[in-house]
C-alpha cells in the first residue's frame, strides 16, 4: 500500500471495489485506521489542536476526580492492589491531576496498578512523560487489566467510537452508508430496509425523515468492560456529552481546528464524534450485573465534589490568574457551556456509594 495515498483515496478505492460502506465502517476507518486514522497520528488536543477537553481546561477537574477515586478506594476497604484504568487518557492530564490527590489516601500509592488503554502513539509518549512516576502499563485489550479490583475512568472516550445511523423512510428504517456519487464521497442509504424491531422500540414513534443513531460499538465496549469489572469489584466513571434517554436525532459531527467541517471531507484529518446515548450505555453495564447510579450532569457532579471550593482556593493562591481560572470554572460547570450537555455515568459493584450520585 503506497504511503502517498491518503485515507480518502483508500476509502474511495474500497467503495469502488465493494460498494458503499456503512457509516460505522467509515467512522472506524477515519478514527483508527492503523496508519492514517485520526487517533493514530497527532495530538488533537488543546488550543493548537482540534478541540479541548475538561482536564485541559482546569487542573481542578482532575483533582476533584482524584478525591472521588480516593473515597471509593476507602469504601472498597483499601484493597492491597487496585487497578486504575483510564480509557483514552489523552495527554495524561486527568490522571496526573487526579493521582496528585488520590495518592494522599493512606495505602493508595502502594496499591496502585495504573493501566492505560490508548491507540495513539503520539499521546502515549505524552502519557509516558506525565505519568512515568506511577509506573503505568499500556494495554491494547481491556482483557489485560489483571485480577485486582478496578476503577475505570473514561472522559470523552465513548463519543469517539463509531455509530450506526438509520433513516426512517416510508415507515421503514434504512442504514446510512458512505458511497461515491459522480466520483465524490456522499451519504446514501442501504437498498433494503431494517425491521423496526431491530432498531429498537425507543425509536418506534419517530417520524419519516428522522434519524436513529445507535452507538453499537460503545454499548458493546461498555458491556465487555462491565463484565470484567463485575467479578473483580469496582466502578466505571464515564463523562461525556450526550443524552440521558435514547431518542431520535442526528449528532454526528466533525471538528477541525475547533470548527465544524463536513464529515466526508478529509477522512482521518478531522475528529469525528457523536453524542453518547447514556441510557443504552447504562443498560449495557446493568446487564453485566453492575449497579448503575442515577445519571448526573457534569456541572452538578463537579459541584458536589467541591469544585467551587477548590477553584476558590486556587484563585486565592494565584490572584494574577483569577480571571482565567473563573473562565475555566464557568466553562466546566455553566449550564450553557459544559455543565449540562456533559453527563456523568457511574456503574459500580452493588453496595458502593460513589460520591456525587444519588442512591440508585
Ligand atoms: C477526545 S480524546 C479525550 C482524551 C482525554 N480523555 C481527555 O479528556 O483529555 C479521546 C481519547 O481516546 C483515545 N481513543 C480514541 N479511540 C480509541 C480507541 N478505539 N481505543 C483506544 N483509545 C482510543 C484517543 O487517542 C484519545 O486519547
Amino acid at each position: 500500500m503506497s504511503e502517498t495515498l491518503s485515507l480518502g483515496d483508500l476509502i474511495d478505492m474500497q467503495i469502488r471495489q465493494s460498494g458503499p460502506m456503512s457509516l460505522a465502517t467509515y467512522m472506524g476507518l477515519c478514527l483508527t485506521h492503523p496508519t492514517r486514522g485520526y487517533y493514530r497520528k497527532t495530538d488533537p488536543l488543546g488550543t493548537k489542536g482540534d478541540f479541548i477537553t475538561a482536564p485541559e481546561i482546569s487542573q481542578t477537574f482532575g483533582e476533584v476526580i482524584g478525591a472521588w477515586i480516593a473515597d471509593l478506594y476507602i469504601q472498597m476497604d483499601r484493597p492491597k492492589r487496585l487497578t486504575l484504568l483510564e480509557l483514552g487518557p489523552g495527554r495524561g492530564t486527568l490522571l496526573a491531576d487526579a493521582l496528585r490527590v488520590a495518592t494522599r489516601a493512606s495505602g493508595f500509592a502502594a496499591a496502585l496498578d495504573l493501566k492505560l488503554f490508548e491507540t495513539n502513539p503520539v499521546l502515549i509518549a505524552m502519557q509516558r512523560e506525565k505519568l512515568g512516576n506511577y509506573n503505568p502499563h499500556w494495554i491494547e485489550d481491556i482483557e489485560a487489566i489483571g485480577g485486582a479490583p478496578v476503577i475505570v475512568l473514561a472522559n470523552e472516550f465513548f463519543d469517539a467510537l463509531p455509530i450506526r445511523q438509520f433513516v426512517k423512510r416510508n415507515s421503514k428504517w434504512y442504514e446510512r452508508s458512505v458511497g461515491l456519487a459522480e466520483g465524490k464521497r456522499s451519504f446514501g442509504l442501504s437498498p433494503t430496509p431494517y425491521e423496526e424491531a431491530l432498531i429498537g422500540e425507543e425509536f418506534a414513534s419517530a417520524q419519516n425523515g428522522e434519524v436513529a443513531e445507535i452507538g453499537l460499538a460503545a454499548q458493546q465496549f461498555m458491556g465487555h468492560l462491565a463484565r470484567l469489572v463485575a467479578p473483580r469489584g469496582g466502578a466505571i466513571l464515564a463523562l461525556d456529552y450526550g443524552h440521558a434517554r435514547t431518542q431520535p436525532g442526528e449528532t454526528l459531527q466533525a471538528l477541525s481546528r475547533h470548527a465544524p467541517v463536513d464529515p466526508l471531507d478529509q477522512p482521518g484529518a478531522a475528529d469525528l464524534t457523536a453524542h453518547v446515548d447514556f441510557q443504552a450505555l447504562g443498560r449495557a453495564a446493568r446487564m453485566a450485573g453492575l449497579t448503575v447510579h442515577p445519571l448526573v450532569e457534569q456541572g452538578a457532579f463537579l459541584s458536589s465534589l467541591g469544585l467551587a471550593e477548590r477553584h476558590a482556593a486556587l484563585a486565592a493562591a494565584n490572584p494574577h490568574k483569577a480571571g482565567a481560572l473563573d473562565t475555566a470554572f464557568d466553562r466546566l460547570t455553566a449550564a450553557d457551556q459544559m455543565g449540562a450537555l456533559f453527563k456523568v455515568l457511574c456503574a459500580s459493584s452493588p453496595g458502593l456509594r460513589p460520591a456525587g450520585f444519588a442512591a440508585p
